[in-house]
Parts: C-alpha cells; sequence; structure tokens
C-alpha cells in the first residue's frame, strides 16, 4: 500500500495512542508580518517547513517555534499560540519570543555560524564563541520550558528538528523522562575528526543522546554520528542494533530520507498554470526561450557561484546557444545578518553581471538573478516552465529543491543537474549527476538541459517520479512515527497492516555490515 496523507493520520492514530504530538523546530511554518499597514503571512523559504507542514495537517498537533515575524505576537493569543494553516486550521503554532540578543547569539551565532558550517564541508571556517554557546544553552532551556508546557498532564512524542536544539533532548527527558523524544538532524553530520574540533562536542552529544531516537537524512551520516559518539563519550555502542547506551539511556540511530507531499505540485500550480507562465515570460522579456533555473536561499553551502560560472563555461564552450536560453536563479535572501551571507549575495550578483557583461545584448541577458522571496505557486511555476533545473550544492543534507522539481513535472520533461554531494543524489540516480567543483561537467549539465532529447527525459523522469512518488514526505513521518510511537505506550494495533513495509532488520543488517567493515578496517583486524 502506498503511503498518503490519510494513512499517515491512521499510523498517527495508531501508534501515538493518545499522546499528544509536539514538533520543536526553530523556524516557524507561518510568519505573519505587516506590509503596508496590513498583516499578512508567507510561508519561509526552506525544506524544513515544506516537509513538515504536510504532516502536522495529517497528524495535528502542536508546533513549538521561534515567533519571528513582526505581526506575530498581535496574530497570536495571550498564551503564544494559534491555529495554523491561517487559511485552513488544523494544527496548533506555539511561537516562543526571543529577544534580539537572543536571536543573534543562539541563530544567527552558535547555530548558524558554529554548526551549520562545522555540518557542511564547504571551507567556511565555523567560529566558537563562547558567549554564542552560553546563549545557545539559554534558549534550549527556553524551548524546552515551552515544550514541557505544551506537554503538560499526559504521554507526549516530541519531535525536535535540526541543529538548533541539540540540548534539548537531555533537557526534556531530565524533567520528564516518560517524554518519547525523537530527533531529525536536517543537515549532513560530518567526519568525527571535523566534529571533535568543537570545544562543546561532548555537551551536544551529550544532549542528543537525550534522544529516544536520533535520525538523519543517509546511512553515511548514522555512520559519522556513531563514530563521533565513539570517540568523544564514554558510553556502550550495540552495532547489533545499531543504538547508544549512555546512563541507561538508550538511543536509535537511524537514516529516514525526508521528502515532499507530491499531491502539492497541483495544488500549487492551478488549472491556470500554463497562462501565468505566458504573462511571466512576457513580464521578464524571456520570449519563447528555453528557462534553465536555480531556486535557493543564497546560502554559501548551495554552490550558487559555482553554477553561474557554469554558465558562463557553457556559452564559452557552446557559443551557439547563446541569446537563446535563460538561467533563472531565485535567491531568497538568507541570515543577511551574517556578513558570510551578504558577502555571497554581492558575489553571486557580481558573477551574474560579469557574465550578463560579456555574453548578453541589449534585449538578451543570459543570467537573471532574483534576490527576494518567492511563494510555492511562482516556484512550481518556473519549475513546470522551465528546460532543466539545477541544484549544486557543495554539501547539503538532502535538498528538497530537486524532489520538488520532479513532482511538478507530470509531464515528464525536464532534467535535472544535481550535485553527487547532496542526499537527493542517493536516491534521484536517473538525474543528471555533477561534481559542482568540477565546471567543465557543470557546463556539460547545462548542455543537457536543452539539448536531452525527450524520450530519455521521460524515461528519467518516469522513473525519478515513481522514486518521489513512493518515497513521500507521508512515508517519512510514517515510518519514523512507526519507529518511535511504538515506545510512547503498547498499542493493541501494533501488529496491524500499519507495520512497515520492509522489514527493519534487513535494513539494520545492511547498516551492520557496512558499518562494522569501517571498523574492522581501522582496527587493522583484515
Ligand atoms: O535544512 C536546514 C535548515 O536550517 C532548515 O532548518 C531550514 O529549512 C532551512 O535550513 C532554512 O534555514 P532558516 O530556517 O535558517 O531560514
Amino acid at each position: 500500500m502506498g503511503w498518503s496523507q490519510e494513512r499517515l493520520e491512521q499510523v498517527a492514530q495508531t501508534r501515538l495512542n493518545g499522546a499528544k504530538l509536539i514538533v520543536v523546530a526553530n523556524r516557524e511554518p507561518y510568519i505573519h508580518r505587516y506590509k503596508n499597514g496590513q498583516i499578512e503571512w508567507i510561508r519561509p523559504a526552506g525544506g524544513l517547513t515544506t516537509a513538515l507542514d504536510p504532516v502536522m495537517r495529517a497528524c495535528g498537533g502542536t508546533w513549538v517555534a521561534h515567533g519571528s515575524g513582526d505581526a506575530d505576537k498581535a496574530t497570536a493569543d495571550a498564551n503564544s499560540r494559534l491555529r495554523v494553516p491561517p487559511d485552513d486550521p488544523s494544527y496548533t503554532l506555539r511561537r516562543v519570543w526571543l529577544t534580539p540578543e537572543q536571536e543573534e547569539g543562539y541563530y544567527y551565532g552558535f547555530a548558524n555560524s558554529t554548526l551549520w558550517p562545522l555540518c557542511h564541508q564547504v571551507y567556511c571556517k565555523p567560529t566558537f564563541d563562547p558567549s554564542h554557546w552560553e546563549v545557545y544553552k539559554q534558549v534550549n532551556q527556553l524551548f524546552a520550558q515551552a515544550v514541557l508546557e505544551e506537554a503538560e498532564g499526559g504521554p507526549a512524542l516530541i519531535f525536535v528538528q535540526d541543529y538548533h536544539f541539540a540540548l534539548l533532548p537531555r533537557m526534556l527527558k531530565q524533567v520528564r523522562p516518560d517524554l518519547v523524544i525523537a530527533q531529525f538532524w536536517h543537515i549532513p553530520w560530518p567526519s568525527s575528526e571535523i566534529f571533535r574540533v568543537c570545544p562543546w562536542a561532548s555537551e551536544l552529544l551529550e544532549g542528543m543522546l537525550g534522544n529516544d531516537l536520533m535520525s538523519f537524512h543517509i546511512q553515511n551520516h548514522c555512520n559519522n554520528f556513531l563514530e563521533t559518539v565513539d570517540r568523544t563519550l564514554e558510553c556502550r555502542i550495540n552495532r547489533e542494533n545499531f543504538s547508544v547506551e549512555r546512563n541507561s539511556q538508550v538511543t536509535r540511530v537511524r537514516p529516514h530520507p525526508i521528502s515532499v507531499d507530491p499531491n502539492l505540485a497541483k495544488e500549487y500550480l492551478g488549472d491556470d498554470w500554463e497562462a501565468r507562465a505566458q504573462e511571466l515570460r512576457k513580464q521578464w522579456n524571456l520570449e519563447n526561450r528555453p528557462l534553465i533555473v536555480g531556486v535557493d536561499r543564497v546560502d554559501y553551502t548551495k554552490g550558487i557561484p559555482e553554477r553561474l560560472n557554469a554558465v558562463e563555461r557553457f556559452l564559452e564552450n557552446h557559443p551557439e546557444w547563446i541569446g537563446q536560453f535563460h538561467f533563472l536563479q531565485l535567491g531568497a535572501p538568507s541570515r543577511t545578518n551574517l556578513p558570510a551571507y551578504r558577502d555571497l549575495t554581492l558575489e553571486v550578483q557580481n558573477i551574474a553581471n560579469r557574465v550578463n557583461e560579456r555574453f548578453g545584448t541589449e534585449d538578451w541577458k543570459p543570467i537573471i538573478f532574483l534576490n527576494e522571496h518567492h511563494g510555492p505557486e511562482d516556484i512550481f511555476l518556473l519549475y513546470r516552465m522551465s528546460a532543466g533545473c539545477v541544484v549544486s550544492s557543495l554539501h547539503d543534507g538532502m535538498n528538497l529543491v530537486a524532489k520538488e522539481f520532479v513532482t511538478a513535472r507530470e509531464d515528464e520533461q525536464g532534467v535535472l543537474v544535481l550535485s553527487e554531494f547532496t542526499g537527493a543524489a542517493r536516491e534521484l540516480t536517473e538525474a543528471n549527476l555533477v561534481n559542482p567543483f568540477d565546471i567543465e561537467q557543470m557546463a556539460s549539465g547545462l548542455h543537457a538541459c536543452l539539448t536531452m532529447p525527450p524520450e530519455e527525459q521521460r524515461r528519467r523522469m518516469r522513473k525519478m517520479r515513481t522514486q518521489v512518488n513512493d518515497n513521500n514526505i507521508f512515508r517519512w513521518a510514517g515510518k519514523l512515527l512507526s519507529e518511535v510511537g511504538k515506545m510512547v505506550e503498547p498499542s493493541p494495533e501494533d501488529d496491524s497492516d500499519i507495520v512497515l513495509e520492509e522489514e527493519p532488520e534487513e535494513e539494520i543488517k545492511a547498516m551492520l555490515e557496512q558499518h562494522n567493515s569501517i571498523y574492522l578496517f581501522r582496527s587493522g583486524r583484515f
């Protein structure tokens, strides 16, 4: 049986067994802000909220997040709660208020200047500032307080998201050992050599081992995590079932590749997408030229300069394409308080200008760079009307743009150029896989977007669509809930048809073989 919203609803009911579901993520799914004296709401850019919102719509419960919009207070009640989605409420958003100093030290500081570069191998040196660390601890405590309030009075499953909250699981377990806690780490976990340079590595790991389940996108990140724990803390690692035991707390470590809701493409495209596409072509003077798109937050992990430089190389290699296509880059502004992000925006702008000056004409520009926020209606329209989409992350936990692009292509056309350093590349093997650091390969990928025969596009796209349809966001959440929900309370329906399709033992065996071979090799037992 395939995974759908309905099936996830069923799993949630059975597995949660009456327990509350509380998701904790720094980013809220809906931000309220003032515009021209009116309050409007937007969906923020970024994979986490895109992926989890359909899950919460299916399961209900509470999402605890930083209230970051300037109209957020005005739209929440006295307990900082409101029902969302604003146009069709089905779950509760509990906002946590941070002072500018807390946002600076915890979000811009420790989360995004220490853990973000530490976990991504992109050669941006992490900062290790003790004052950021102090605020990170303080804000984790603040969120712990909010979660404990939301979980009062009964069993609850707490689903913690990401690197903003490494300390939260342990803080919660200390006060409420009965809570079942799972954490999903949306970014890569690096090798132990890299992670262990962090002066607070032990405390971070100690915090994460407060979880009953610690999950990453791919097996490699699980292996790296276990390895890091093994080398940093005193604990028992059970290689039979891939878990860590420390101070009588057992944490299972498992890969769960995140995904998207394939039905959203239809919803966002609507019936009038062709008319809107025509308008857009007129508005940007695109005429009927083929379009290649990039859709990202402007972040140094995404490889945006690499892909724009590749546009230049492509034009050098294939001058016959001068004047014949456009590369359109949507770049949502992100973390702009940080110099590395501001510098990157300038760099991208400069490359776009340089390439446009070199190859552009009065009425044609090869690169269009739109450095602004766009909603999913516009983004899906671009996916649908383009010849290809380029995802050139230098390192990425998953990358959901790649999967979204595939869901938008009901016509089974379109070429996906995908960095081999994304989690998505493990699943979307029919994409045109590239090393983003290899400019010639990137230029060939762009060429493929414009020249791949329709039959070949169809063959590849069909396989990728099957992959994303089968392994959708409901399966991701369903499998996670199935795994962790069992710990909430033994449920009488445990043996119903809702159990996982694949025998987990098989997966564990495979992990084990891979992991044990790493160990045996290192200890020189071969
Ligand atoms: O994927 C990692 C992540 O931090 C997610 O939490 C989020 O979806 C995305 O990057 C966007 O980041 P931010 O919430 O900092 O804008």
